[in-house]
């Protein structure tokens, strides 16, 4: 089992970078996410994104369990890449955000490396404020 602590951040006007036809926000230094950490991006629209660096790769989710859409998923345990929900226990593969416990899916986002920076592909909402 795997404990991590939680971070927060604000993203309102960040770098970013195309990438295969896709958009990508600048998060921060690797080094801020070292591996056995999760992240939690907070975007403008009150968004939350957890960005998980585990042995098996880097994974971002949204940080909304489907059984009661709390944002809770960042403070989830960790085996391989199965996160489990700390309220109820529904679990989700983070490779694709399948339900391997409890149902739904997760929303999964890309996440890249680039000169020593993590970027996030960026949510794509109605209406977000991206430009
Ligand atoms: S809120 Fe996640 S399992 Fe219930």
């Amino acid at each position: 089992m795997l404990r991590r602590a939680v971070q927060w951040l604000i993203l309102e006007e960040c770098p970013q970078l195309e990438h295969n036809g896709k958009r990508f926000l600048a998060v921060c230094p690797m080094e801020l996410l070292p591996l056995h950490s999760v992240r939690v991006v907070c975007l403008p629209a009150a968004q939350q994104i957890a960005v998980f660096h585990l042995p098996e790769g880097l994974f971002a989710v949204d940080n909304y369990c489907a059984h009661q859409h709390v944002p809770v998923l960042a403070e989830g345990t960790v085996e391989g890449t199965a996160l489990r929900c700390p309220r109820h226990g529904w679990c989700y593969d983070l490779r694709d955000g399948r339900a391997l416990a409890g149902c739904g899916r997760l929303r999964v986002y890309e996440v890249l490396q680039h000169e020593g920076m993590l970027y996030l592909e960026a949510p794509e909402p109605e209406g977000a404020p991206w430009g």
